[in-house]
Protein backbone atom coordinates (compact mmCIF):
# COMPACT_ATOMS: atom_id res chain seq x y z
CA UNK A 1 0.00 0.00 0.00
CA UNK A 2 0.97 3.69 -0.48
CA UNK A 3 -0.48 5.31 1.76
CA UNK A 4 1.31 9.22 1.85
CA UNK A 5 0.51 12.56 3.28
CA UNK A 6 0.99 16.15 2.14
CA UNK A 7 1.07 18.39 4.96
CA UNK A 8 1.69 22.46 4.67
CA UNK A 9 0.43 25.30 7.01
CA UNK A 10 -3.12 25.08 4.66
CA UNK A 11 -2.87 21.58 3.00
CA UNK A 12 -3.78 18.51 4.65
CA UNK A 13 -4.09 15.59 1.76
CA UNK A 14 -3.78 12.11 2.98
CA UNK A 15 -3.93 9.08 0.31
CA UNK A 16 -6.07 7.26 2.84
CA UNK A 17 -8.94 5.76 3.53
CA UNK A 18 -11.93 7.87 4.82
CA UNK A 19 -13.08 5.18 7.46
CA UNK A 20 -9.73 5.30 9.08
CA UNK A 21 -9.22 9.28 8.15
CA UNK A 22 -12.21 10.14 9.87
CA UNK A 23 -12.01 9.04 13.73
CA UNK A 24 -8.82 10.99 13.66
CA UNK A 25 -10.42 14.38 13.10
CA UNK A 26 -11.27 16.14 16.44
CA UNK A 27 -14.81 17.09 17.48
CA UNK A 28 -15.93 20.66 15.84
CA UNK A 29 -13.28 21.73 13.75
CA UNK A 30 -14.86 22.56 10.57
CA UNK A 31 -16.66 24.84 8.90
CA UNK A 32 -17.34 23.44 5.68
CA UNK A 33 -17.63 20.03 4.51
CA UNK A 34 -18.51 19.33 1.11
CA UNK A 35 -18.93 15.36 0.22
CA UNK A 36 -18.67 13.93 -3.03
CA UNK A 37 -19.11 10.57 -2.19
CA UNK A 38 -19.14 7.48 -4.28
CA UNK A 39 -22.58 7.33 -5.85
CA UNK A 40 -22.69 3.15 -5.97
CA UNK A 41 -23.49 3.98 -10.33
CA UNK A 42 -20.35 1.90 -11.79
CA UNK A 43 -21.67 -0.93 -14.20
CA UNK A 44 -19.71 -3.50 -14.85
CA UNK A 45 -21.38 -4.01 -18.10
CA UNK A 46 -18.91 -2.81 -21.39
CA UNK A 47 -21.00 -0.30 -22.67
CA UNK A 48 -18.90 2.33 -24.53
CA UNK A 49 -19.00 4.84 -27.17
CA UNK A 50 -17.09 5.53 -29.55
CA UNK A 51 -14.69 8.39 -28.91
CA UNK A 52 -14.36 9.47 -32.39
CA UNK A 53 -18.11 10.50 -32.64
CA UNK A 54 -19.43 13.56 -31.46
CA UNK A 55 -23.07 13.44 -30.16
CA UNK A 56 -25.15 16.85 -31.74
CA UNK A 57 -25.98 19.10 -28.83
CA UNK A 58 -24.02 17.01 -25.97
CA UNK A 59 -20.79 18.75 -26.59
CA UNK A 60 -18.03 16.29 -27.09
CA UNK A 61 -16.63 12.38 -26.35
CA UNK A 62 -18.74 10.60 -23.80
CA UNK A 63 -17.60 7.23 -22.00
CA UNK A 64 -19.46 5.02 -18.82
CA UNK A 65 -17.83 5.23 -15.67
CA UNK A 66 -16.81 1.80 -14.38
CA UNK A 67 -14.42 1.86 -11.35
CA UNK A 68 -13.65 -0.72 -8.57
CA UNK A 69 -14.47 1.89 -5.89
CA UNK A 70 -18.15 3.04 -7.09
CA UNK A 71 -18.83 -0.82 -7.33
CA UNK A 72 -20.98 -0.96 -4.36
CA UNK A 73 -23.63 -3.17 -2.83
CA UNK A 74 -27.01 -1.62 -1.56
CA UNK A 75 -26.00 -2.65 2.25
CA UNK A 76 -22.44 -1.61 1.83
CA UNK A 77 -23.50 1.63 0.06
CA UNK A 78 -26.49 2.50 2.95
CA UNK A 79 -24.19 1.23 5.72
CA UNK A 80 -21.20 3.46 4.56
CA UNK A 81 -23.19 6.43 4.04
CA UNK A 82 -24.04 5.86 7.55
CA UNK A 83 -20.48 5.57 9.21
CA UNK A 84 -19.40 8.57 7.44
CA UNK A 85 -22.57 11.21 7.68
CA UNK A 86 -22.26 9.86 11.47
CA UNK A 87 -18.67 11.16 11.51
CA UNK A 88 -19.43 14.31 9.32
CA UNK A 89 -21.63 15.37 12.18
CA UNK A 90 -19.22 14.94 14.92
CA UNK A 91 -16.28 17.03 13.59
CA UNK A 92 -18.71 19.75 11.87
CA UNK A 93 -19.15 22.90 13.64
CA UNK A 94 -22.76 24.09 15.17
CA UNK A 95 -22.09 27.11 12.93
CA UNK A 96 -20.92 24.65 9.68
CA UNK A 97 -22.23 22.76 7.12
CA UNK A 98 -22.43 19.38 5.20
CA UNK A 99 -22.74 19.42 1.31
CA UNK A 100 -23.33 16.07 -0.13
CA UNK A 101 -23.74 15.33 -3.87
CA UNK A 102 -25.88 12.31 -5.21
CA UNK A 103 -27.77 10.76 -7.92
CA UNK A 104 -30.83 8.32 -7.88
CA UNK A 105 -28.67 5.62 -6.77
CA UNK A 106 -27.54 7.13 -3.64
CA UNK A 107 -30.00 9.99 -3.12
CA UNK A 108 -32.15 8.05 -0.66
CA UNK A 109 -30.29 6.51 1.29
CA UNK A 110 -28.23 9.95 1.83
CA UNK A 111 -31.39 11.53 2.69
CA UNK A 112 -32.68 9.05 5.07
CA UNK A 113 -29.29 8.78 6.61
CA UNK A 114 -29.32 12.56 7.67
CA UNK A 115 -32.61 12.10 9.17
CA UNK A 116 -31.80 9.26 11.03
CA UNK A 117 -28.56 10.76 12.30
CA UNK A 118 -30.22 14.08 13.21
CA UNK A 119 -28.62 16.12 10.33
CA UNK A 120 -31.14 19.01 9.50
CA UNK A 121 -31.55 19.22 5.79
CA UNK A 122 -31.42 22.91 4.91
CA UNK A 123 -31.85 22.31 1.27
CA UNK A 124 -31.78 19.96 -1.33
CA UNK A 125 -30.37 21.27 -4.50
CA UNK A 126 -30.46 20.37 -7.82
CA UNK A 127 -27.64 20.54 -10.42
CA UNK A 128 -29.20 21.04 -13.58
CA UNK A 129 -26.74 19.33 -16.27
CA UNK A 130 -27.76 20.75 -19.64
CA UNK A 131 -24.78 19.19 -21.33
CA UNK A 132 -25.38 15.40 -19.52
CA UNK A 133 -24.55 12.02 -20.79
CA UNK A 134 -26.79 10.58 -23.22
CA UNK A 135 -28.75 7.68 -22.41
CA UNK A 136 -27.32 5.11 -24.31
CA UNK A 137 -29.70 2.33 -23.91
CA UNK A 138 -32.89 4.14 -25.14
CA UNK A 139 -34.49 2.73 -22.98
CA UNK A 140 -35.42 5.35 -20.23
CA UNK A 141 -34.77 9.41 -20.02
CA UNK A 142 -31.87 11.10 -20.36
CA UNK A 143 -30.50 11.68 -16.57
CA UNK A 144 -29.65 15.59 -16.58
CA UNK A 145 -29.54 16.59 -13.26
CA UNK A 146 -27.37 15.50 -9.54
CA UNK A 147 -29.16 16.51 -6.07
CA UNK A 148 -26.63 18.22 -3.25
CA UNK A 149 -28.17 18.08 -0.07
CA UNK A 150 -27.13 20.95 2.51
CA UNK A 151 -27.49 19.95 6.06
CA UNK A 152 -26.05 21.15 9.38
CA UNK A 153 -26.09 19.80 12.97
CA UNK A 154 -28.37 21.97 14.24
CA UNK A 155 -32.18 21.65 14.84
CA UNK A 156 -34.95 24.11 14.22
CA UNK A 157 -34.13 25.52 17.73
CA UNK A 158 -30.31 25.99 16.69
CA UNK A 159 -30.30 27.17 13.12
CA UNK A 160 -26.39 28.46 13.43
CA UNK A 161 -24.81 27.71 10.78
CA UNK A 162 -23.40 30.05 8.33
CA UNK A 163 -25.28 31.37 5.49
CA UNK A 164 -23.85 34.59 3.44
CA UNK A 165 -26.55 35.71 2.54
CA UNK A 166 -25.78 38.85 0.21
CA UNK A 167 -23.47 37.04 -1.24
CA UNK A 168 -25.91 34.71 -3.35
CA UNK A 169 -27.78 37.57 -4.06
CA UNK A 170 -25.11 38.98 -5.75
CA UNK A 171 -23.70 35.95 -7.00
CA UNK A 172 -24.08 35.38 -10.38
CA UNK A 173 -22.31 33.03 -13.17
CA UNK A 174 -22.56 33.79 -17.24
CA UNK A 175 -23.60 30.55 -17.82
CA UNK A 176 -26.16 29.76 -15.33
CA UNK A 177 -29.57 31.08 -17.04
CA UNK A 178 -31.49 30.80 -13.97
CA UNK A 179 -29.42 32.98 -11.46
CA UNK A 180 -29.63 36.82 -11.86
CA UNK A 181 -27.45 39.34 -10.01
CA UNK A 182 -29.28 40.95 -6.96
CA UNK A 183 -32.31 37.85 -7.10
CA UNK A 184 -32.23 35.26 -4.46
CA UNK A 185 -30.58 31.93 -5.59
CA UNK A 186 -32.76 29.33 -6.37
CA UNK A 187 -32.35 25.65 -5.55
CA UNK A 188 -31.72 24.49 -9.35
CA UNK A 189 -28.14 25.75 -10.56
CA UNK A 190 -27.58 25.46 -14.33
CA UNK A 191 -24.37 24.18 -14.70
CA UNK A 192 -22.85 22.71 -17.89
CA UNK A 193 -20.84 19.93 -16.97
CA UNK A 194 -17.78 20.71 -18.85
CA UNK A 195 -14.27 21.41 -17.30
CA UNK A 196 -11.85 24.05 -18.51
CA UNK A 197 -8.25 23.27 -20.04
CA UNK A 198 -6.67 24.49 -16.79
CA UNK A 199 -9.05 22.36 -14.20
CA UNK A 200 -7.95 19.04 -16.80
CA UNK A 201 -4.20 20.05 -17.26
CA UNK A 202 -2.91 17.74 -14.64
CA UNK A 203 -4.91 14.50 -15.92
CA UNK A 204 -8.52 13.59 -15.31
CA UNK A 205 -10.73 11.93 -12.88
CA UNK A 206 -13.75 9.81 -13.84
CA UNK A 207 -16.07 11.49 -11.68
CA UNK A 208 -14.50 14.84 -11.70
CA UNK A 209 -16.94 17.69 -11.07
CA UNK A 210 -16.72 21.39 -12.39
CA UNK A 211 -14.70 23.71 -9.81
CA UNK A 212 -18.28 26.55 -10.30
CA UNK A 213 -19.94 24.11 -8.15
CA UNK A 214 -17.39 24.13 -5.31
CA UNK A 215 -16.76 27.63 -5.86
CA UNK A 216 -20.46 28.64 -5.55
CA UNK A 217 -20.88 26.64 -2.39
CA UNK A 218 -18.05 28.63 -0.57
CA UNK A 219 -19.48 31.60 -1.62
CA UNK A 220 -23.09 30.45 0.09
CA UNK A 221 -21.46 29.18 3.37
CA UNK A 222 -17.38 29.56 3.20
CA UNK A 223 -15.49 31.24 5.71
CA UNK A 224 -12.16 32.77 5.22
CA UNK A 225 -9.41 31.64 7.14
CA UNK A 226 -11.60 28.44 8.57
CA UNK A 227 -11.31 24.77 7.73
CA UNK A 228 -12.58 23.04 4.98
CA UNK A 229 -12.79 19.18 4.79
CA UNK A 230 -13.43 16.90 1.70
CA UNK A 231 -13.47 13.52 2.74
CA UNK A 232 -13.47 11.27 -0.76
CA UNK A 233 -10.85 14.09 -2.45
CA UNK A 234 -10.85 12.53 -6.37
CA UNK A 235 -8.80 14.87 -8.52
CA UNK A 236 -9.50 17.89 -5.89
CA UNK A 237 -11.29 19.91 -7.04
CA UNK A 238 -13.41 20.85 -4.11
CA UNK A 239 -9.88 21.50 -2.34
CA UNK A 240 -8.40 23.64 -4.95
CA UNK A 241 -11.90 25.64 -4.35
CA UNK A 242 -11.45 25.99 -0.98
CA UNK A 243 -7.45 26.95 -1.06
CA UNK A 244 -8.84 29.93 -3.66
CA UNK A 245 -11.47 30.70 -1.67
CA UNK A 246 -9.16 31.37 1.44
CA UNK A 247 -9.72 28.24 3.50
CA UNK A 248 -7.63 25.67 5.00
CA UNK A 249 -8.08 22.66 3.06
CA UNK A 250 -8.24 18.63 4.68
CA UNK A 251 -8.96 15.88 2.19
CA UNK A 252 -8.34 11.93 2.22
CA UNK A 253 -8.37 9.76 -1.24
CA UNK A 254 -8.07 6.16 -1.27
CA UNK A 255 -6.53 5.65 -4.95
CA UNK A 256 -2.70 6.75 -5.40
CA UNK A 257 -3.14 8.31 -8.95
CA UNK A 258 -5.96 10.37 -7.41
CA UNK A 259 -4.17 11.47 -4.61
CA UNK A 260 -0.97 12.20 -6.91
CA UNK A 261 -3.45 13.91 -9.40
CA UNK A 262 -5.07 16.32 -6.89
CA UNK A 263 -1.86 16.74 -5.05
CA UNK A 264 -0.40 18.33 -8.30
CA UNK A 265 -3.42 20.64 -8.55
CA UNK A 266 -3.33 21.90 -4.89
CA UNK A 267 0.00 22.43 -5.35
CA UNK A 268 -0.27 24.65 -8.43
CA UNK A 269 -2.74 27.07 -6.45
CA UNK A 270 -1.06 26.54 -3.01
CA UNK A 271 2.41 28.29 -5.01
CA UNK A 272 0.65 30.24 -6.92
CA UNK A 273 -2.50 31.47 -4.99
CA UNK A 274 -3.62 33.99 -8.01
CA UNK A 275 -3.54 30.79 -10.76
CA UNK A 276 -7.24 30.53 -12.04
CA UNK A 277 -8.16 27.27 -12.25
CA UNK A 278 -11.93 27.81 -13.85
C1 LIG B 1 -16.88 10.88 -6.85
S1 LIG B 1 -15.15 10.83 -6.70
C2 LIG B 1 -14.72 12.50 -6.21
C3 LIG B 1 -14.46 13.40 -7.41
C4 LIG B 1 -14.10 14.83 -7.02
N1 LIG B 1 -15.25 15.58 -6.60
C5 LIG B 1 -13.43 15.55 -8.18
O1 LIG B 1 -13.95 16.57 -8.65
O2 LIG B 1 -12.40 15.06 -8.65
C6 LIG B 1 -14.94 9.90 -5.26
C7 LIG B 1 -13.49 9.59 -4.90
O3 LIG B 1 -13.48 8.95 -3.63
C8 LIG B 1 -12.44 7.99 -3.60
N2 LIG B 1 -12.80 7.02 -2.55
C9 LIG B 1 -13.70 6.00 -2.64
N3 LIG B 1 -13.77 5.35 -1.47
C10 LIG B 1 -12.91 5.96 -0.62
C11 LIG B 1 -12.52 5.74 0.74
N4 LIG B 1 -13.05 4.75 1.45
N5 LIG B 1 -11.60 6.57 1.29
C12 LIG B 1 -11.05 7.59 0.57
N6 LIG B 1 -11.37 7.84 -0.73
C13 LIG B 1 -12.27 7.03 -1.32
C14 LIG B 1 -12.42 7.41 -5.00
O4 LIG B 1 -11.14 6.88 -5.30
C15 LIG B 1 -12.77 8.65 -5.85
O5 LIG B 1 -11.59 9.26 -6.34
Amino acid sequence: MFFENHITPNVNLQNADVFSALPTLQNDFFDVCIVDPPYGASTTKNWSYDENKKLQGFGGDWKLTSEMWDLLSQNDSFQQTYNWLKELKRVIKPTGSIWIHSTYHNAGFVNVCCQLIGLEIINEVVWYKRNSFPNLSGRRLTASHETILWVHKGDAKHRNYVFNYEASKEYSLPCDLLKERGKQMRTVWDIPNNKSKEEMQFGSHPTQKPIRIAERILTLCGVKGGNLLVPFVGSGTEMVAGLQFGMNVYGFELEEDYYKLAKKRIDAVANNPQTSLF
